[in-house]
């Protein structure tokens, strides 16, 4: 374990603008610097660089963090090997520490739980490869589908022995903890013995796009229907499984040089596309695609074709998938493969250059995708072609740049042999609604209070409210204030020892933690709530200053505080005007602005119990307990009234 010391010499001296210099060419823009993303594919820089806070962010694709992030990303490194990276560039002679002191819990866990996946993922190469067993039937089933030597390798493919606990037994001999075996999922817990999960499986490890193994898919060799093909770890603090594309390391290289990727469905679509020499695929394995999956796809490229099954669940998922997709505002085309075959079994029975010239020939952007499957549908029915149109302008209503919108809508009324005119109002009436939709659900959320006359029309009223979900933004917004001007002074009507009011001087975060103190309101968010913490303990003392959250070890606490400090216009100045959030702004670094970020926060919070609350109200109660309830809903009716009433005071 590198020493505490040697960290805070390396973060001291790494300078941002030197250690992102190496890799970024930079420019003086006013106290800060900027250059071409190295994250994501820009033309205009927008990757800032700020020497005095010592963060860099990037405004087009949100990568941000400090010296040590930065390398960490980009050269895919651990965070013990960055240290050392950069304590070589800058000399630093690199302590190692006995006992891991300080080093905190969760990284320790993470770090055991990576260790121990790459152990059993060469196990299972070494069962696979080296055993009488593995060679006859692992292998020869891996053979059987037509993956070479080379490739089993490359994606570090291997085999489960089959019996009760045969890797756990292994992995203990091996040193490894049992603790470790149950959060990785490989092995159950059962009277305080370990069984293992893959049992008799051909094994695919899943890893991160850095190459760090995150965990595996199992699949039984043959085809019994009766048990469950395919077998994935369980989530855990490092498999997370809705935020990892299986292939992405092997892939990343390729999509980044051919700047587009091909998405498909499973493990063996991806290794049989790859080893036909299409390597520029990656799967959403497991899952249907998620929103974190396309942005992490985004950071290697724009351009995403779908090969999906054409059977009527794959077009299903398609179309779920090209909406979310074209909502990240990315490019998406679609190929369709002939009846019956799947990427996997298309790869195998065909040439390269006959794949890459069929998706080249049949990939068909959304619209024409969208149009010819529905069209087929419709077959000539006029109510079908009605819901047709909407559903195809469902699609364009969600494409966020307004130029490459209307380019569609030309192709789009062409196919559908639609006039233009026709299309243009049903889109704007979707965007209208869409619009109308978010906008409605922030004013709610957020801003109108009315003050009902009764308790029946107060419940009537919140039952009508949209769920509203956490508090965040008027947290974060709390949050940040704490972060930046904790230390700083404001004149604030107080009491003087003589019991006089006067105007006394109140460092803002006693003022802000004496509100929140008072109704024993703390964070929602775990990680603002770490945050929080570190300020309640100061509070004898002087409050931790933004740098040292900025660079704070723990990786979340540090993000979260780029993120909030680094964009406080755009935050306060945007959401002001568009959602009617009341959230403070910089420029009045005052009373005004802290009550009024204060009180936003609390309304939500006690808006949020009040929900709650009368949800619990509507279902069954004892006497007593709905006396109680009621009780305790006055009482927040109050405090939201009150709230609300002093919000107006400060605002107006
Ligand atoms: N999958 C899963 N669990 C299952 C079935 C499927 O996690 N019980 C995931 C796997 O990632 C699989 C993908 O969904 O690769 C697609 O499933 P399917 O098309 O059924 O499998 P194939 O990839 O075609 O697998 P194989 O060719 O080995 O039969
Ligand atoms: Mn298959």
């Amino acid at each position: 374990m590198i020493s505490q010391k040697t960290i805070d010499e390396v973060i001291d001296t790494a300078r941002i603008e030197d250690v992102v210099g190496d890799f970024v060419g930079l420019k003086r823009r006013g106290s800060n610097m900027i250059g071409l993303c190295p994250f994501h594919n820009e033309k205009t820089p927008s990757f800032n660089v700020s020497p005095s806070k010592g963060i860099f962010k990037c405004f087009g694709c949100g990568q941000a963090g400090n010296s040590v992030k930065f390398i960490m990303e980009l050269e895919k490194l651990s965070y013990p090997e960055t240290i050392k990276y950069l304590a070589k560039k800058y000399n630093i002679q690199v302590e190692e520490d006995e006992q891991p002191v300080e080093f905190k819990q969760e990284q320790f866990e993470r770090e055991s739980m990576y260790l121990l996946n790459q152990w059993v993922l060469e196990y299972f190469q070494e069962q696979m490869l080296h055993t009488e067993e593995g060679q006859s039937v692992a292998l020869s089933y891996f053979k059987e589908r037509g993956f070479t030597l080379e490739t089993i390798e490359t994606f570090a493919l291997g085999f489960h022995p089959p019996g009760y606990s045969v890797l756990y037994d292994a992995a203990i001999k091996a040193g490894y903890k049992p603790e470790f075996l149950f959060k990785t999922g490989l092995a159950i817990e059962k009277d305080g013995k370990g069984i293992d999960r893959f049992r008799g499986r051909v094994m695919f490890p899943i890893r991160q796009q850095s190459g760090k193994v995150l965990g595996f898919g199992g699949r039984i060799l043959g085809n019994d229907k009766k048990i469950a093909k395919y077998l994935n770890s369980p989530e855990s603090e490092v498999y997370h499984k809705s935020s990892v594309l299986y292939g992405l390391f092997e892939a990343k290289k390729a999509i980044s040089n051919e700047d587009e990727a091909l998405l498909v469905e499973g493990y063996t679509d991806v290794i049989s596309l790859h080893q036909a020499g299409l390597k520029n695929v990656v799967a959403s394995s497991g899952t249907s695609l998620t929103v974190d999956q396309i942005k992490l796809l985004r950071r290697y490229t724009e351009n995403i074709v779908m090969l999906y099954d054409g059977d009527s669940a794959g077009i299903k998922a398609t179309f779920r998938g090209l909406d979310m997709i074209l909502e990240q505002g990315l490019h998406v085309k679609i190929v369709s493969l002939p009846e019956g075959e799947d990427p996997d079994s298309f790869a195998k029975a065909n040439t390269a250059d006959y794949l890459k010239d069929y998706i080249r020939r049949e990939a068909k952007d959304f619209i024409a995708y969208k149009t010819s499957v529905l069209k087929e549908e419709a077959d000539g029915d006029p109510i079908k072609i009605a819901s047709m149109i909407r559903e195809v302008v469902h699609s364009l209503a969600l494409i966020p740049d307004q130029v490459l919108r209307s380019v569609y809508l030309k192709d789009c009324a062409e196919r559908l042999d639609t006039d233009e005119q026709t299309l243009i109002f049903e889109l704007n009436r979707q965007i209208k609604d869409n619009q109308k939709k978010a906008y409605s659900r922030e004013v709610k959320d957020n801003h109108e209070v009315h003050l009902p006359e009764s308790l029946e029309e107060e419940i009537a009223q919140i039952k009508q409210l949209p769920d509203l979900g956490a508090a965040m933004p008027q947290e974060m917004d709390v949050v940040r204030i704490l972060i930046l001007y904790a230390n700083n002074i404001v004149p604030f009507e107080g009491k003087t020892e003589e019991g006089e009011d006067a105007d006394l001087l109140y460092r803002i975060g006693d003022i802000i933690l004496h509100e929140l103190n008072e109704d024993e309101l703390f964070p929602e968010d775990p990680v603002n709530l770490r945050i929080f913490n570190f300020f309640a303990q100061a509070a004898e003392n002087e409050f931790p200053k933004d740098v040292f959250f900025l660079h704070h070890q723990d990786e979340e606490v540090s993000q979260r505080a780029i993120n909030l400090t680094s964009s406080p216009h755009l935050l306060s100045e945007n959401w002001k005007e568009k959602h009617q959030i009341f959230i403070s702004s910089e420029s009045d670094l005052s009373k005004k602005m802290i009550l009024t970020a204060v009180y936003s926060y609390k309304l939500r919070r006690v808006q949020n119990m009040l929900k709650e609350l009368n949800e619990a109200l509507s279902g069954e109660q004892a006497d007593d307990e709905m006396n109680a309830s009621l009780e305790r809903y006055m009482g927040l009716q109050n405090a939201k009234l009150e709230l609300a009433k002093q919000l107006s005071y400060v605002i107006l």
